[in-house]
């Protein structure tokens, strides 16, 4: 059910001006027993992308964490992540800026591989249970297009509502309606992967082949030239249409 998928209701919201890292602030409050939490930075000093990059926070962006209840299985990770990449495109597209997604979670602007948001997904098992869930996700929203890194845009320079505190609200909104079946079919819906060959960067080697599908809980099937693989982590370039 939508409940036990998404953050409980009610929770708590921590807002701080600045923070290291949201994601590891969520971590400090989980050591403590805390769950059930969002916690909103106006800007990070230490923000952290997927694959041990960093992620560049200035004043302007939507940095928020959400720190889930344990107890979940561990395998159902991923669900999260495609949730929040489904919830951060929505929130996009109502702010007006056409939104899609690559897999596995990254919001590009349509028509371009821009990135407007990304999500990073931490966890910590106790056997195969989660003892902390955090989905942690950076958006460019109210962010000039001058500070922005290379390959990234920004609601703002896509013309989209920058209200910030909207934006947030719609994320977790959505987030929380979810549930894993709607997942998947909205995240096809959002997907610009799907129908694409692709080449994969897997920790096991690079896949290339058309992305046919996504199935639970979050892994991308490829059609190679020796079978459908089924990928579940890795870094995704387009390539071409199939
Ligand atoms: C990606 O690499 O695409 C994921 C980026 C995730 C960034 C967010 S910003 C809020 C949270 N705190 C962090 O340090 N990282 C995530």
């Amino acid at each position: 059910d939508a409940i036990a998928y998404g953050l409980e209701a009610p929770y708590a919201v921590e807002f701080h001006d600045r923070l290291p890292s949201t994601n590891d602030q969520a971590r400090e409050r989980a050591a403590t027993g805390v769950s059930d939490r969002l916690v909103v930075a106006g800007e990070q000093t230490g923000g952290r992308g997927r694959l041990d990059r960093t992620w560049d926070s200035p004043p302007g962006g939507v940095y928020a964490s959400l720190l889930l209840a344990p107890g979940r299985p561990t395998a159902h990770a991923p669900v999260f992540t495609l949730a929040a990449a489904v919830a951060v495109t929505r929130a996009c597209r109502a702010a007006g800026v056409d939104a899609v997604i690559k897999w596995p979670n990254d919001v590009l602007l349509a028509g371009s591989e821009r990135k407007l948001a990304g999500v990073l997904t931490e966890m910590e098992g106790e056997s195969d249970r989660v003892a902390w869930l955090i989905v942690g996700i950076g958006a460019n929203v109210d962010v000039a297009g001058a500070t922005l890194p290379e390959g990234a845009t920004s609601v703002r320079a896509a013309g989209g509502d920058t209200d910030r505190r909207r934006f947030c609200q719609r994320v977790v909104e959505t987030f929380h309606g979810l549930d894993p079946d709607a997942v998947l079919s909205a995240w096809r819906e959002h997907a610009v992967t799907l129908g694409r060959v692709v080449r994969v960067e897997t920790p096991g080697g690079t896949v290339e082949g058309e992305a046919v599908d996504i199935e639970f809980p979050g892994a991308l099937v490829v059609r190679t030239d020796d079978g459908e693989r089924v990928v579940h982590a890795g870094d995704c370039e387009h390539l071409r249409p199939a």
